[in-house]
């Protein structure tokens, strides 16, 4: 069996990797996330497996068995800018190589057994996570996101429409009664599994987290003619809120990063006339999360204040926390053989979470990652361990079509 997981790994690594850095550029709708998203039709064809492609370019692999609605495992293949090798094509390579192993077993499922893949996972292109889970769901009405533009000003819809899907007024479709629980398998983005000295683990829970575009405004002018004292530079404003987000996270235990930064004109020798700056925020609870943005919020307009210039906060993406369901954890890590599998909470956004808040009982595993290092083409799972993640997710499976 391990044969097929590598082999099918090999087919997919080279997709939309960059020779420079060695980091994955697969953007949805553009051609190495379709490339990838080829791969997978090809893969789950030539097993047999029925696939469902839904409006929104969402796509499950079916294996029609038993009746009823179906357990579905998968996850993305769409990368952050740079991102690794595993996060996203851990889980739908797994789902393909655990179907197998089902399969060689003999194994006769009650239900039907998917493979999913959802696009825009990343939010790497529309600026919006879990873009494709919350359409698919209802969580997102088409209508709110088919204007979402990328860096370039193209529209989703028009980006979709490019690569032949132009849904005409396209409903919500994913729910309890189409499939009774989904499992997504993923690499783990920290170092827990690596401090329990497992290979596998289950989720409990995700922080809320959500992404804030700050736009500040000051006076365009010369970099060596105008005095420091007459500047209204919006660089400054960004520049500070950037190390009181830091600290704020810092203290309380939360996370707060500024990973993209667009400066205007971005000319060496011009004071700007704008930044506009991302904060990425994650917090153990909504409140706190809430409180968190108040806080930096706060603070960057008491500093805009001084620096003479204008700011505007606009929330781009914000996903609530979510609690996995704590029975369906508990059958998935107990009674194993080799012990119980740790059940962990994860800071990191994902599909999982989107389906249980919109009423679908949902579960996570995750693979160890030797480094926790995520979104960086640094990332790494070892091939044993991703082998006992295929074999924890053919077990999952196994118990829950039964
Ligand atoms: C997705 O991986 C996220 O947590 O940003
Ligand atoms: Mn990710
Ligand atoms: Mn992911």
């Amino acid at each position: 069996m391990p044969d097929h997981f590598e082999d099918m790994w090999r087919t997919i690594e080279p997709i939309g990797r960059s020779a420079r850095s060695g980091g994955y550029f697969r953007q949805p709708f553009a051609p190495a996330e379709r490339e990838a998203d080829a791969w997978f039709v090809e893969q789950a064809s030539a097993r047999g497996l029925r696939i469902e492609t839904d409006p929104f370019g969402n796509r499950i692999a079916w294996w029609d068995a038993g009746s009823g609605p179906g357990v579905v495992t998968g996850s993305h293949l769409d990368s952050v800018l740079d991102g690794g090798a595993y996060d996203g094509p851990l889980g739908v390579v797994s789902g393909l190589a655990a179907l197998e192993v089902l399969q060689r077993r003999g194994f006769r499922p009650a239900r039907p057994i998917g493979v999913s893949v959802f696009v825009e996972e990343e939010g790497s292109r529309f600026g919006l996570a879990c873009l494709g889970s919350r359409l698919a769901t209802g969580a997102m009405s088409w209508e709110a996101a088919r204007a979402l533009q990328d860096r370039d000003g193209v529209r989703l819809d028009e980006a979709m429409a490019a690569d032949g899907f132009e849904p005409e007024n396209p409903q919500p479709w994913l729910g309890s009664e189409q499939i009774s629980c989904f499992v997504e398998l993923h690499v783990e983005q920290g170092r827990d599994l690596v401090d329990r000295g497992g290979a596998v683990g289950v989720a409990s829970r995700i922080w809320p987290h959500g992404r804030y575009r700050l736009d500040i405004s000051g006076e365009p002018n010369h970099a060596g003619t105008t005095r420091m004292e007459d500047r209204r530079d919006p660089m400054l404003t960004y520049a500070m809120t950037a190390l009181a987000a830091n600290k704020q996270a810092r203290v309380a235990g939360q996370r707060a990063t500024f990973g993209r930064v667009e400066t205007t004109p971005n000319s060496t020798n011009s004071v700007p006339s704008g930044v506009t700056a991302w904060l990425d925020a994650r917090c153990e609870t909504d409140e706190a999360l809430a409180e968190l943005i108040e806080t930096i919020t706060r603070q960057a307009n008491e500093r805009a204040e001084r620096d003479g210039t204008r700011l505007a906060v606009t929330a781009e993406s914000v996903s609530g926390g979510v609690d996995f369901d704590p029975d369906l954890a508990r059958r998935i890590a107990g009674d194993h053989e080799s012990g119980d599998w740790p059940i962990l909470p994860t800071q990191a956004g994902h599909d999982a979470g989107i389906l249980s808040t919109q009423g679908i009982p949902s579960a996570m595993l995750f693979v160890r990652n030797p480094t926790g290092v995520s979104h960086s083409p640094a990332e790494h799972a070892e091939v044993p361990d991703c082998l006992a993640g295929v074999d924890a997710l053919a077990e999952t499976l196994e118990r829950l079509a039964s």
